[in-house]
Parts: C-alpha cells; structure tokens; sequence
C-alpha cells in the first residue's frame, strides 16, 4: 500500500520549496520556518548542499519534517532516505521512480499534470499528488475541471503559486495546500535574514484550505 502523505500528520496549508545553496545556515532556516508556522519543509535536489542540509535538519531541528524534493532517480530516493527525509516529492511519476519510492517506505508526493498521469497514480492507489507545474498548465481552471470526473483526488499545486494566487487555489474542495519558493527567497537565505523568512512564513502559514 502507498506510503500516504497523510502519514507525517497534518500538513501547514503553504509547503516551502526550498533551494539551499553552500554556506546558507539549513538550520536556521528550518527553525525560522518552523517558527512562523510551516514546518513541512520541502528542500530539493537541486543543489549539491541539498542532502547535507536535510541530514541536519532531520538531525537538529527536531520540530521540522523535512523532505527531498526534485526527486528523480532511485538513485536519489536512496540518498534522501539514507540523510533521514521523511517524506519525497517526485515532479512527475515515471514507473520506475514511483516504484523506488514505495519501496523506500517514506511519504511520497509524485506529481501529476494531465488526467491520464493523474488516473494512472490514482490506480497505484495515491489519493494526494502534486499538481506541477501549476500555473503553466493550467491552474486554478485545470483543478477546478478534474474535481468532478476525479472526485477522490487532492492535489498539492506548485510552480508559480505565490501568496498572491494560494487563495485561489486554496478555495478549490479538491486542494489542501499548496507548494511553493516564495517563503524562502535567495537573497534572504544568502543573507541569513530569518526574520524575512519567519514572517513570510507567518503570512503563508495565516492561510487556510476552503476559503
Ligand atoms: C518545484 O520544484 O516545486 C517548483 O520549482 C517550485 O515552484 P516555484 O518556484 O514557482 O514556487
């Protein structure tokens, strides 16, 4: 059965996508998230500072659940697992990749962007995927139109969402949060302005499902 994303509890409406670069302090930005409230905290696998970030945050900042984003190999499921991510989040869901994920026996998150990826997942026996690349593809009007032929499936957008369109999306019965980079801003993080980043946090955190 699906690792389900429901396993890590519940899930702030806003999930930071975050970047980390060498010399930025992961754990204290995790503690700035935490505090303002997100504290699923989704670092991806962009950079080669990534695992090590997530290694000390699941090792330090024990009020964080960290996770590995960008997941696109087996090759890095093992790596997440191995730091102690809790959770994955695929951006897209080739067989192959969703398979290793399950195996891994963490939460896992693949993405969706069209209804034939979105059924094929819903076989397999997902009920919660991300929806990416949000806006690019279709936004708020896609996920408005799946939610009738697709009565069982949420959906986590991200790409593109900001504080200026989460509420749009959050209205949507079909999504319980959303992802996105905005709470975490390179130059903040560069800068070690965690105060920027708690209180983008505290906004992105005010937001809420249904409304
Ligand atoms: C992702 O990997 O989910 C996206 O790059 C995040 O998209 P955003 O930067 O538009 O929020």
């Amino acid at each position: 059965p699906q690792a389900r994303l429901e396993a890590l509890g519940p899930i702030p409406a806003v999930v930071p996508v975050v970047t980390i670069s060498d010399g930025v302090d992961a754990m204290s930005l995790a503690r700035a998230l935490c505090r303002g409230g997100l504290d699923v905290i989704e670092v991806v696998l962009r950079t080669p500072a990534a695992l090590r970030a997530i290694e000390r945050i699941a090792a330090e900042v024990p009020e964080a659940r960290v996770g590995a984003g960008t997941v696109t190999s087996p090759e890095q499921v093992s790596a997440a697992r191995r730091v102690g991510a809790t959770f994955l989040v695929l951006p897209g869901s080739p067989g192959r990749l969703v398979d290793a994920a399950l195996d891994s026996g963490l939460a896992v998150l693949p993405a969706a962007s069209t209804v034939t990826e979105m059924m094929t997942l819903a076989e397999r026996g997902f009920r919660t995927l991300k929806f990416f690349p949000a806006e690019a593809v279709g936004g708020v009007r896609l996920l408005s139109a799946v939610g009738a032929p697709l009565p069982g499936l949420r959906f986590c957008p991200t790409g593109g969402v900001s504080v200026a369109n989460a509420r749009d999306y959050l209205a949507l019965p079909n999504v319980p949060f959303v992802g996105g980079s905005w709470v975490c801003p390179g130059d903040a993080l560069r800068d070690g302005d965690w105060a920027r980043v708690e209180a983008l946090a505290a906004e992105a955190a005010s937001l809420s499902p249904g409304t």
